[in-house]
């Protein structure tokens, strides 16, 4: 063994040996966050601990910590006594399937994982990194909100976040899993990131609640009820996956990210694709049934048409009228956007037309091919819709498609009918190529409405009215519900087999992906909100 050295500024080995031995020490206690009661506690929850989470979410090996030793600075209600390594945040970076992500995992067992101004500064840091260095941010929220006994700084730091989350959209993708308390100003952090995750029975969002809740409304709810992960996801669209437990939820962050590029300069990750034997779908031919009023399910179409067992269904629960998702086509990635004919008949409402042209503004954001499959009788009517701004709501998806760049391909299965026709990613708001099947209608309205407003005066004269009206809706069928009207046009570029659709797409999709689409300067768009 070598000597130790004592001269002139040199430690002696046993002097260094000290601080490795302090080191060590700080990086046990580090590791155990609030301590060992409180780290069982979680586990009685059935929650894991912040480092737990990350030990599952990224490559195994790959996580480098940056704050370890951060403490905070608070003197106010005995804080200077209780100071904890790493101030109730792991945050760091590395990789999940190979590729760089940032990450933040709050620790409950440190103050509730409450929001100190140190632990702001620490998701701050990471997330200037990710921007500057252009790889996904993936935050894992569990936390009883601004530290209480920081007062305003917290709320500062809280902003700090909000900022950067917002600076940071359309630039790097962010992920947002809730797997414990958000509570308060606090879900403005995920509500501004990509996508939501929430673990059932364990976590919850809500911007006030239960207890404020009754004082102010009356109302008597559980948190579950009032924004538990099945209410989020299904009930206000904020959350985008609920997850039956962390390990699924883990396991959908990292599959998320499989479709998407690292940032927005980047394309999507594809692999190799090999096969050229199985284009054909004969299945397809057989999903569209003979009555036009009968639903089936667009799913059946998407994983006919789709690479095999590669289609992730993003907001599943929620406006279950528009699929939408992800997916791979001979290898690449793309986002997917079908009317659903099985939940309310595929019509377009508020809460379809805000999910769609938020999925459809992501894909554009990070360069993912969008690809339409329509079957739309139209929007939603009534009193419900006119006064919560179906008009308003309805614009947003026209807006995102229009303003969408990415290469875009439509399929008409069936219906595309009046305004919905247009909205759908038509020929005319910039779509690249448009394809209906045989069994498509491509008309102002169905034949029963149309045929009752133009011919009204003459059904009402006649002898046997009912007659009449079956007659005239005959005829308007023949003229108007087939595609051959719009193929006519120019609006459909090809009538194909269902069969085919697969094959078409891959040759599509080939053909549009060196794509180039400038919108006019401008600062931004103006949405309606
Ligand atoms: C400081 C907190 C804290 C907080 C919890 N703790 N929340 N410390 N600031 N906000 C501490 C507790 O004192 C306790 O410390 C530990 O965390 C665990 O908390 P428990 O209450 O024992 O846990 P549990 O029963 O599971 O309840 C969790 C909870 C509850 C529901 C989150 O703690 C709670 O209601 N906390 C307060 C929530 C809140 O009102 N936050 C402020 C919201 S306003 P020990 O030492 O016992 O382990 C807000 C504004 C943000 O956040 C605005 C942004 C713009």
């Amino acid at each position: 063994m070598a000597k130790p050295k004592s001269k002139k500024g040199f430690h002696t080995l046993s002097g260094n040996h000290k601080k490795y031995q302090l080191l060590d020490r700080m990086n046990q206690e580090a590791l155990l966050g609030g301590g060992e009661s409180r780290i069982a506690a979680q586990h009685k929850k059935g929650k894991l601990t912040a480092r737990e989470r990350l030990h599952m979410l990224l490559d195994e090996g790959t996580f480098q910590e940056i704050g370890k030793f951060v403490t905070h600075r608070c003197k106010e209600f005995g804080l200077e006594d209780q100071r904890y390594l790493g101030d109730g945040v792991v945050t760091g970076f590395g990789n999940i399937n190979g590729r760089l992500v940032y990450v933040f995992s709050q620790d409950f067992t440190v103050f509730g994982g409450s929001l100190s101004e140190t632990h702001a500064e620490k998701i701050v840091k990471i997330m200037e990194l990710a921007l500057k260095n252009g790889a996904p941010l993936v935050g894992l929220n569990d936390s009883g909100g601004a530290r209480i006994q920081e007062g305003v700084v917290s709320l500062g730091g809280y902003a700090d976040i909000f900022y950067r989350n917002t600076l940071a959209s359309g630039v790097v993708p962010q992920i947002s899993a809730v797997m414990g308390p958000c509570a308060g100003g606090a879900v403005y952090s995920p509500a501004i990131t990509d996508f939501v995750l929430m673990v059932e029975q364990t976590s919850y969002m809500f911007v006030t609640g239960p207890n404020v809740v009754k004082t102010v409304t009356h109302e008597e709810v559980t948190s579950e009820e009032l924004g538990g992960a099945m209410t989020h996801s299904s009930k206000s669209g904020v959350a985008q996956f609920s997850c039956a437990n962390e390990i699924e939820c883990i396991k959908n962050i990292r599959q998320l990210l499989c479709y998407i590029p690292q940032n927005c300069e980047e394309q999507p990750p594809a692999y190799e694709y090999q096969s050229i034997k199985e284009e054909l779908r004969p299945g397809l031919n057989e999903v569209i049934p003979e009555n036009p009023n009968q639903p089936y399910d667009m799913r059946d179409v998407i994983q006919g048409v789709v690479d095999e067992d590669s289609f992730m269904e993003v907001h599943k629960n929620f406006a279950e009228n528009i699929v939408v998702g992800f997916a791979y086509l001979a290898g690449r990635s793309i986002g997917i956007v079908g009317n659903q004919p099985a939940s309310l008949a595929g019509v377009l409402d508020i809460n379809a037309s805000t999910k769609a042209a938020r999925f459809v503004r992501f894909c554009d954001s990070f360069n993912i091919p969008l690809l339409v499959f329509e079957d739309v009788p139209g929007f939603l009517p009534g009193t419900d819709q006119e006064w919560n701004g179906i008009i308003t709501h309805g614009a947003k998806l026209l807006y995102a498609f229009c303003e969408a760049t990415v290469p875009r391909v439509t399929v008409i299965t069936r219906k595309a009918y009046g305004g919905a026709y247009d909205v759908m990613n038509s020929k005319h708001i910039g779509a690249d190529l448009n394809f209906a099947w045989p069994t498509a209608e491509i008309a102002v309205m169905g034949a029963k409405g149309a045929a009752e407003i133009i011919f009204k005066k003459e059904i009402a004269a006649a002898e046997d009215p009912e007659a009449a009206l079956e007659a005239k809706v005959q005829d308007y069928t023949a003229k108007f519900t087939n595609p051959y009207r719009a193929a006519h046009r120019g609006f459909i570029d090809e009538v194909i087999y269902p069969k085919d659709t697969r094959a078409r797409l891959i040759q599509a999709f080939d053909m549009l992906k060196n794509k180039v689409c400038k919108l006019p300067p401008k600062k931004h768009g103006n949405i309606p909100l």
